[in-house]
């Protein structure tokens, strides 16, 4: 099988459309300062049948987004069973890890039922887990009777310890914002980047940040917005398209 090779690259840039284990295979060891990532959560229903459905049946299911779905793909690596995503997350946290400098920030995306399974993998992995950092959508539909599941969660951790001495900015745990609309959506999934501009605030200005599942590139452009350096990978050729373009953009409106 062939190295794989950016499809993108500058000073302050570099976009993988590979499997993110082949991605991290050729990056540098100890090199990163942040992991922040939104993998797939195979989540989305309570039975293996809704589980499997496709990933824009179980997550554009409201009236507000449902009748955007043509517009958008399908993205991949959402099907696993719950051992399956364990060992599987373990497995590619650890490999991340790797790429990650001493004291370096791991944080992974994951939603009310994946969040065991997600703190169980952090720690299988090496990392020490820190905290748990709700976003609260404000906008996110309630439903009667039950309590609102409108949060979800950023699970920290690090390599090793961290020292404090190199980090000026104390930093919130807590994040309300409203999720990206429907009709301005390029990815299922996509994360608001006032949300990523917020949290990549943890590494340094001129830091890097390394995000393997980067969908249609949203840490991306907030790493260009706040000045953080920025790898990225994504496996599916119609999301690295939306993130070449999204952070392209985004670096013209910096250099402007
Ligand atoms: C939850 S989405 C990320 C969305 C992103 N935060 C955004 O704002 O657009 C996860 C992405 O990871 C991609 N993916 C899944 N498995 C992958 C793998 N093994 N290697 C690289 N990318 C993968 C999916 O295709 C999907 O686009």
């Amino acid at each position: 099988m062939s190295e794989c090779l950016p499809f993108l690259e500058e000073d302050d840039v570099a976009l993988y459309g590979c499997d993110m284990m082949r991605m991290l295979e050729v990056l540098e060891p100890v090199s990163v300062d942040a992991i922040l990532t939104d993998p797939p959560y195979s989540s989305g229903g309570r039975t293996s049948a809704e589980r499997s459905q496709s990933t824009k049946a179980k997550y554009m299911q409201s009236d507000s987004t449902k009748k955007y779905k043509d517009s958008l793909s399908d993205f991949a690596g959402d099907n696993k069973d719950q051992r399956g995503y364990l060992k599987w997350s373990e497995l590619w946290i650890s490999e991340a890890m790797k790429a990650l400098k001493p004291g370096g920030i791991i944080g992974l995306f994951t939603d009310w039922r994946q969040l065991p399974v997600t703190t169980d993998a952090l720690q299988a992995a090496g990392a020490i887990w820190r905290g748990v950092v709700p976003w609260h959508k404000r906008n996110a539909r309630r439903q009667r009777g039950r309590y609102a599941n409108n949060c979800e969660y950023l699970v920290w951790g690090t390599k090793g310890e961290r020292g404090m001495k190199d980090y000026h900015y104390a930093l919130e745990g807590f994040f309300e914002i409203t999720t990206v609309s429907a009709v301005k959506r390029r990815h299922v999934t996509e994360k608001p980047v006032e949300l990523m501009r917020d949290l990549v605030q943890i590494v340094p200005e001129g830091g890097t940040v390394l995000d393997p599942f980067m969908g249609s590139g949203t840490t991306g452009v907030a790493c260009v917005e706040e000045g953080r350096r920025f790898i990225g990978c994504e496996v599916l050729p119609v999301y690295q398209q939306v993130a070449r373009e999204r952070i392209t953009t985004a670096r013209i409106g910096k250099a402007a």
